[in-house]
């Protein structure tokens, strides 16, 4: 069975742009591929390395919204990347041959230096985080990472680092692919170009309805029409633009009816909301069934177990291509 690995930074609830990105692929795919989710808290620390004692309650929202999207933990192992001592000795090897240069070049790394104002003063850890994140990846060969468009660029840090390993010692990994969602970027509840914690305007799984509710009312959507029966311009509408993503089935409907005025901005957002309590009753209702004292705990404790396992099998493989297996 090929390999899924793909995973989330602990730092706060998922929100829709995760669901649509990469959760949405991942609860599609993991009865035809053996799954691996990391819960990256030491790739977290790479940005908020001075407030750890958030660690352990984002750990939990994030394994809890994995479980609660339907991820199934009999079939799915979802481990913490501190507790795979594999992928801390796998960072240290694949840094010895990947440049400094590649990672400052890497898109991903300049736009996120720039939103943390790292520019002048990156730290060692930041900047080789799509080295820590190659060894996720890698630590269990796995083939296919589904992840939203931002995060494309250090996928292909990976692949590069396979491809460069094997040419250098011996074929241990296969070069892992990148998979897009349907919709690779959500935007904002803002209409800003994406959905995420720091700009704040996010839906976030774990919304209760009635906040789900306030925030698609007060949405931005067509400045231009200021009557209900206005013709609207779909194409530019943060609305429209989640009809797309979460109502496929009705979206063209929808969208002549703007253009046409004949269905107002409330009753476009009011439909939104329906489509959204449709999706997210379930995943509540899954949530409370694993929110029960233990469960988190163990489900991540098998994980963590699994997935040092297969870190253990592949330290093997690779030592012994790196010639570091001396007494074996
Ligand atoms: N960098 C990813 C993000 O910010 C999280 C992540 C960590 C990840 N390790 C991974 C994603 C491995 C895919 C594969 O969303």
């Amino acid at each position: 069975m090929k390999r899924i690995l793909t995973g989330d930074r602990p730092t706060g609830p998922l929100h829709l742009g995760h669901y649509v990105g990469s959760l949405e692929n991942r609860v599609r795919l993991q009865h035809e591929y053996d799954t691996f989710i990391v819960i990256a808290d030491v790739q977290t620390l790479s940005t908020n390395f001075d407030h750890p004692e958030h660690l352990p309650e984002d750990v939990r929202h994030v394994a809890l919204d994995n479980l609660s999207v339907g991820l199934d933990p009999d079939r799915v192992n979802i481990f913490l990347q501190s507790m795979v001592p594999q992928i801390a000795e796998l960072t240290v090897f694949f840094s010895m041959f990947i440049t400094v240069n590649r990672l400052r070049h890497n898109p991903t790394i300049k736009t996120e230096a720039k939103q943390h104002g790292f520019e002048e003063n990156m730290t060692y850890g930041f900047l080789g985080y799509p080295v820590s994140q190659a060894a996720d990846i890698l630590f269990c060969r796995a083939d296919v990472v589904p992840v939203g468009e931002d995060q494309l660029p250090v996928v292909e840090v990976s692949r590069f680092i396979a491809r460069r390993f094997n040419e250098l010692y011996e074929r241990v990994f296969p070069e892992p692919e990148g998979l897009e969602g349907e919709i690779p970027r959500l935007v904002g509840l803002d209409g800003k170009t994406k959905m995420s914690k720091s700009l704040g305007n996010c839906i976030y799984l774990s919304d209760k309805s009635e906040d789900i509710r306030k925030k698609l009312m007060s949405a931005v959507t067509d400045p231009a029409r200021i009557h209900k029966d206005d013709p609207g311009h779909p194409e530019i509408c943060t609305i429209f633009s989640y009809h797309k993503a979460f109502n496929s089935i009705e979206s063209k409907d929808i969208e002549e009816r703007c253009r046409a005025g004949t269905i107002g901005c409330v009753g476009c957002k009011k439909r939104m909301f329906e489509v959204l309590e449709a999706l997210l009753e379930p995943v509540r209702e899954r949530r409370i069934r694993f929110e029960k004292p233990g469960m988190v705990k163990e489900i991540l404790l098998s994980g963590t177990e699994a997935a040092r396992i297969e870190g253990g099998k592949t330290v093997d493989l690779v030592r012994k291509a790196m010639h570091i297996n001396y007494f074996d």
